[in-house]
């Protein structure tokens, strides 16, 4: 299978951003771009983030107990750009502070979870992190996207139309409600 088209058949699908930090035992913190993050379960709370097998944080992150998800804002295109590079400073490049369990929160995202390491899942190039989440903040704002290796700015103005507004457009489950 050609790997080069494959990744771009993947990257049809448009994401969020994050972050995903945590800390050494020594307490420096690491942390790095991702857009695999995804929602699992809700009771149990459960999230997951795949991780590169070639991260130069894969062992920080898997010998961590607990790490940060960051969601990203569109105000913070450059927060991901330090956090796809492979700079050991990332964190004095970015406003931050320590949450519960002592992870690295990024100010300014839309959202953050803290979650403890429920499972790790090795899946070929990457490992899965299962994530338990324990603590969680969010707030408005509009999210930075990524579709085809391009950072991207979504109009989230039109979802709120259609719930709310447009008759002809509702979902059925909101007809005649
Ligand atoms: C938008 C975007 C999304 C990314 N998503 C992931 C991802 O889900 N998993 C991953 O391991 N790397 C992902 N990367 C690449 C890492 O951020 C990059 O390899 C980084 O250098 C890893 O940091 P480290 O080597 O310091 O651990 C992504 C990069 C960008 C720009």
């Amino acid at each position: 299978m050609d790997t080069r088209e494959l990744r771009n058949a993947f990257g049809s699908f448009t994401t969020g951003v994050t972050v995903i930090a945590t800390c050494e035992a020594d307490g420096t913190p690491r942390g790095f771009t991702a857009n695999s993050f995804s929602s699992v379960s809700l009771d149990p709370p459960l999230l997951l983030v795949c991780i590169s097998n070639s991260a130069f944080s894969l062992g920080v992150f898997k010998e961590a107990p607990f790490f940060s998800v960051n969601v990203l804002e569109q105000s913070q295109r450059d927060v991901s750009r330090v956090f796809a590079s492979q700079a050991m400073d990332k964190f004095d490049h970015v406003p931050w502070e320590h949450g519960r369990e002592n992870v690295p929160l990024l100010s300014g995202s839309l959202a953050r979870f803290v979650c403890e390491t429920e499972r790790q899942i090795d899946a070929g190039d990457h490992a899965i992190l299962l994530g338990k989440v324990k603590d969680f903040d969010y707030r408005d704002g509009t999210p930075l996207s990524y579709f085809r290796g391009q950072y991207v700015t979504l109009d989230t103005s039109k979802d709120g139309e259609i719930g709310q507004k447009d008759e002809k457009t509702k979902p059925a489950f909101f007809a005649g409600k």
